[in-house]
């Protein structure tokens, strides 16, 4: 890749007439890694398109990264290890962020907005935690912030819930947003055909593929689906929510036996993010944004996603059911969402304006889980003689939980020779999250109780489960 492949061709001048070629928009990046080399392709290949598409050339001044010799493809003259130094630059009109993390990153985004420069980021922690400022610095500068790829890749997304679905009211989203996870519960589950993999061995080949972060911690106790959530929420019901406001579970503990007992069921494990705008004008509504892996019905429309792949179903009041597919992670997807945010604000700019703003004029409160309905599959070992049943079932009643099937399995028995057990199998209709938790945390205290083995949520998203009684 050469320098030439960033600069803006000479523009030819028109012999006899007036003509004021446009400037070039200068950018800056800041990082360079897995995607940030692929936006560098992207503006290098395609540098007479874009400029074509914006209606000026786009000219990079230079790139922030920590270890220079790293990068003998970038023009020596383009590197910097002083990020503050480029963000501030005067000449620079748009920052392009690729370095994820917290701080310093928000300090120099921060600075880049105040200064009216726009500013493409992918960084889904730092939105999550604190957009709120990025939006106000953005809002008093009326400069642009875009962040497509922060959220599901490659998808679409951000920018059919802010402007497409802008007269419509979004009622739920649910989506497999975090690709490394996907991608173990797919291989565990033996999707690519053949027996399942291990977690281990799952995760191993994700990271080789580059999908995970670089702490694959992140994907697996589901804090990028966390961030993720956040972000979604906050554009889809007009709220500023905060990632520790969405409760999360990682996978970190699903089994090949709960994978095996979810198709028992007719149904798949997948890890979820789910956004929910609960109650009613009249009672008063509230958000619901919660990260969890949770057995779906088989025939769902996110049931089939599989691998690195990522979905979000969004439904809304007058649209009804809108399904957004693709690639939510690797390099190039990725890439593909910061250039599409990278000509919008340059085509803004252009046009002596701003693209459209996130709101968060409704201001709802968000729903503690333990208040969220939702229903419990619940695996665990009890005695096996009269009366024990009966037990179990009043423990259930006294939480207020209404039990939807029941399975006993001998062959699950742990108990020791001289105390025969049975495994039960359990699947509860709706109750409040706190009803539930209640529930197996009293069942493990009973004598009765050998031990509980696993719980696991059960969503339904709309679908009848047969298997599980009723929807
Ligand atoms: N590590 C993320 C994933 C990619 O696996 O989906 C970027 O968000």
């Amino acid at each position: 890749m050469s320098a030439g492949g960033w600069q803006p061709a000479e523009p030819a001048g028109r012999v006899g007439q007036a003509f004021d070629p446009p400037p070039p928009i200068r950018l800056a990046m800041l990082g360079c890694g897995t995607v940030g080399r692929e936006v560098l392709r992207l503006l290098s290949e395609h540098a007479d398109e874009l400029a074509a598409r914006i209606g000026a050339p786009l000219k990079l001044v230079g790139v922030a990264v920590r270890r220079p010799h790293r990068h003998p493809e970038i023009p020596a003259e383009l590197l910097t290890t002083d990020a503050a130094g480029l963000v501030n630059r005067p000449d620079v009109d748009v920052v392009i962020e690729v370095v994820g993390g917290i701080d310093p990153v928000r300090g120099l985004l921060l600075d880049a907005l105040k200064a009216g420069r726009g500013v493409v980021t992918a960084n889904k922690a730092l939105l999550a935690e604190d957009g709120a400022s990025l939006a106000e610095a953005a809002e008093a500068a009326g400069a642009d912030l875009y962040y497509e790829a922060a959220v599901a890749g490659a998808i679409p997304l951000l920018r059919p819930l802010r402007e497409s679905l802008a007269g419509d009211k979004i009622v739920r989203i649910a989506g497999i947003v975090n690709g490394t996870t996907n991608y173990i519960l797919s291989a565990m589950a033996g999707a690519s055909g053949g027996a399942g993999t291990g977690y281990r061995e799952a995760l191993e080949q994700a990271t080789l593929l580059g999908y995970a972060e670089s702490d694959p911690s992140a994907d697996v106790d589901g804090f990028d689906a966390q961030a993720k959530a956040a972000i979604l929420a906050s554009l889809a019901f007009h709220t500023r929510v905060v990632a520790s406001d969405v409760y999360c579970e990682g996978i970190t503990e699903v089994t090949s036996a709960d994978i095996a007992a979810a198709e028992g069921l007719g149904c798949v494990v997948k890890l979820l993010a789910i956004c929910e705008r609960v109650g009613s004008a009249e009672v008063g509504e509230s958000v619901s944004a919660r990260v969890y892996p949770a057995m779906i019905p088989a025939g769902h429309p996110l049931a089939s996603v599989d691998g690195a792949y990522n979905a979000v179903f969004v439904e809304a009041e007058s649209a009804g059911q809108l399904m957004f597919y693709g690639q939510g992670a690797g390099g190039a997807p990725t890439a593909s969402a910061v250039l599409g945010d990278l000509v919008a604000i340059c085509r803004n700019r252009v046009a002596g304006g701003r693209g459209p703003r996130d709101h968060v004029h409704a201001n709802l409160p968000v729903q503690p889980m333990g208040a969220t309905p939702t229903r419990y599959h619940i695996s665990l070992d009890v005695d096996d003689r009269a009366g024990v049943l009966a037990t179990i079932a009043g423990v259930f009643a006294r939480h207020g939980v209404s039990i939807a099937t029941v399975r006993q399995d001998m062959s699950g028995g742990a108990g020791p020779a001289d105390r025969p057990g049975a495994r039960l199998v359990i699947v509860t209709h709706t109750a409040p999250d706190a009803a539930l938790a209640a529930t197996v945390a009293a069942l493990a205290e009973l004598d009765e109780v050998l031990g509980v083995d696993r719980v696991l949520r059960v969503e339904n998203l709309g679908r009848p489960v047969s298997a599980l009684g009723v929807a």
